[in-house]
């Protein structure tokens, strides 16, 4: 028997008891000829005495011990002496009198603490995950991971929810990003494709009259890599028959507020979660994804400054494009410097510059006390622009004129680092929202040609389906987002389930009719068979938990994620094949 107890049982209730621990030697001290070992498991950490009053041999054997040797101790566990105990270990109060110890596995150096939470550069955790994963933060993570599974899986079998897999090689289910490809041995030429998502599947179990599907799924899309992107990643995966929008975002959201009550143990900003139109959340946010957690909000100047002689307001206007302001609030104080630096950070969005005013005070009432455009203004516009910002003497106000698109993605960003440089996005605060009520379609102006602003399998809206002929671009789509402190945490939809509308809305993003039917020709036919209305919903688990752990990027809380040029650095993947493995598969490499 390797072990007794775990290294967090033993407690002054078993004075006096042998007990046997196994574990990592988690730090050595040598005090006064005694030996001081901290025991390490997952569970938590046991002091270790060797006396060598008490047994001579094993104290020189103690000597030897290095941090993150594998070693077996048996002793008596006895009460540390007064004043010597540690409140701040679950096993503060006793020790184990070591009597006997075995090495069952020495260890090298390693390549940084395991016992300290001390700055390691990324691609070296990478290289020693396990290393990494020994550590106590990565520790944490990956069992709140757990905690947050099983408790998703808890709630759904209680809601009547069946966990059902599905085939990880199957046929392209198109998400927006480009599918990973296997090649089969068998059909020369032919290639699985890698799900992007679920997507078919769980539909064609609607189909198949299972009403209520979930699946922790693994989904692969290869794109450009980012914090909260891995090429391989998991969603909770759910479907649900004879729902409308509101059915699924309610479950959803006694689910969220569950996990983060029961799992997280934060706070949450708002309940019942807002729901925000799209527009609304352009307009007030810049973003599709806002952080509500605080405020800054974007305000549409461009009436106040259409008719002004400050050409770069006034020209934009008249051009088609909107004017945006936000107030940094307190933030008048910059230097000149600052505030270039700020016009620098947009540029980055596309923004060609960064119009600014800092509020001062006259008479007890805001005017304008230095800016980059306020002498083009009239009294009266600058005046609007400050009221309409809620300007107060020491404000600074930001101002970009430019496209839709342009305005509300710089100052939506500039907005958020705003917020981080005035503290105000506590990451122990969780402010979920909805956003609802998107484009149906996009316009896709490279390839001049529609695209879905969701998936190809989402519905319209049932009164904008008329729309879809006269006005494409102003139907609505049945999808709804869940956002979480400015992540989208989760995509859904009520779907299409009648083959004609399928077709409609294939020959309106440009699919051919024939690839159409070669691509997703199952899922029409399937649709003649008696398909009920349905929906559902894919919330990421890696983000969600990488909010709910606090983390700052997703591969914190993956036990082994990609590096961010997709590649594995422990076991070196992608890597070269035989020439053998190639012949059988019929690739020649150029
Ligand atoms: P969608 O593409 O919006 O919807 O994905 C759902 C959620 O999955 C997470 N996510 C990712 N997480 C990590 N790395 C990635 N590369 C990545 N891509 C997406 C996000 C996102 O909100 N089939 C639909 C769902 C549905 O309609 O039911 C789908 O996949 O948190
Ligand atoms: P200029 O007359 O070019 O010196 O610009 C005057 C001010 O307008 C400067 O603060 C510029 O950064 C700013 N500016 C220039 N283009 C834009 C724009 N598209 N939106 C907002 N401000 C701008």
């Amino acid at each position: 028997m390797f072990r007794t107890h775990t290294c967090n049982q033993l407690r002054p209730e078993q004075e006096g008891q042998e007990a046997t621990l196994s574990g990592w030697v988690h730090r050595r001290r040598d005090h006064g000829g005694l030996i001081f070992i901290d025991l390490r498991d997952r569970w938590g950490l046991t002091q270790i005495v060797f006396d060598p009053n008490i047994n001579h041999q094993m104290h020189e054997l103690a000597q030897t011990l290095r941090n993150e040797y594998v070693i077996q101790v048996s002793g008596r566990v006895r009460l540390r002496p007064a004043g010597q105990e540690n409140p701040r270990l679950d096993t503060g109060a006793i020790e184990l009198e070591g009597h006997s110890l075995k090495i069952l596995n020495a260890a090298k150096t390693p390549p940084f603490d395991i016992n300290k939470e001390t700055p390691v550069d990324e691609a070296i955790r990478l290289r020693y995950r396990y290393l990494d994963l020994r550590r106590e933060r990565m520790q944490r993570n990956i069992i709140l991971r757990h905690e947050a599974v099983r408790y998703i899986r808890n709630f759904l079998a209680g809601e009547g929810f069946v966990e059902i897999e599905t085939p990880i090689l199957f046929k392209t289910t198109p998400e927006g990003a480009r599918d990973y490809l296997v090649p089969s041995r068998v059909h020369p030429g032919q290639f699985y494709a890698l799900p992007q998502s679920p997507q078919q599947l769980k539909q064609l179990l609607m189909i198949a009259g299972y009403d209520r599907y979930f699946q922790i799924a693994r989904c692969f899309r290869d794109e450009d890599q980012r914090g909260d992107r891995q090429p391989e990643f998991t969603q909770l995966d759910m479907e649900m028959s004879f729902v409308e929008r509101d059915d699924v975002m309610n479950l959803i959201e006694r689910l969220m507020t569950g996990l983060v009550e029961n799992v997280a143990n934060k706070p949450l900003l708002h309940k019942p979660f807002p729901r925000l139109s799209y527009h609304e959340a352009m307009a007030r946010f810049g973003r599709d994804n806002p952080d509500i957690r605080f405020g800054l909000e974007l305000q549409d100047v461009s009436d106040i400054v259409a008719n002004s002689s400050f050409k770069v307001f006034s020209g934009t206007v008249a051009s088609g494009g909107i004017v945006k302001g936000i107030n940094a609030t307190g933030l008048g104080s910059y230097s000149r410097k600052q505030i270039d630096d700020l016009g620098d950070f947009i540029k980055d969005f596309g923004a060609k510059g960064l119009a600014w005013l800092i509020v001062g005070e006259k008479k007890g009432r805001p005017t304008v006390e230095r800016s980059s455009f306020a002498k083009f203004l009239s009294e009266e516009e600058t005046a609007a622009l400050i009221q309409k910002l809620e300007g107060n003497a020491g404000d600074l106000l930001l101002f970009v004129a430019d496209t839709f698109e342009i305005a509300n993605e710089s100052l939506g960003r500039l907005r958020l680092e705003l917020g981080s440089r005035l503290g105000l996005r506590d990451d122990n605060v969780l402010a979920f929202c909805w956003v609802v009520d998107f484009p149906f379609l996009v316009w896709n102006a490279d390839e001049n040609r529609w695209d879905p602003s969701h998936h190809l399998f989402t519905s319209p809206m049932v009164e904008d389906i008329p729309l879809l002929d006269s006005d494409p671009g102003a139907a609505r789509g049945q999808q709804y987002d869940l956002v979480l402190n400015g992540y989208e945490v989760a995509g859904g939809s009520i779907r299409i389930h009648q083959r004609d509308l399928q077709e409609k809305v294939f020959e309106l993003i440009g699919l051919e009719m024939e690839e159409a039917r070669h691509r997703f020709g199952h899922m029409l036919e399937a649709f003649e068979f008696g398909t009920p209305p349905h929906g559902g919903i894919a919330p990421g688990i890696d983000r969600l938990v990488m909010l709910l752990a606090g983390e700052p990027n997703i591969r914190e809380v993956i036990a082994f994620p990609k590096s961010q040029s997709a590649s594995d650095l422990m076991a070196g993947a992608p890597t070269d094949v035989s020439e053998q493995q190639l012949k059988e598969l019929h690739i020649k490499l150029r």
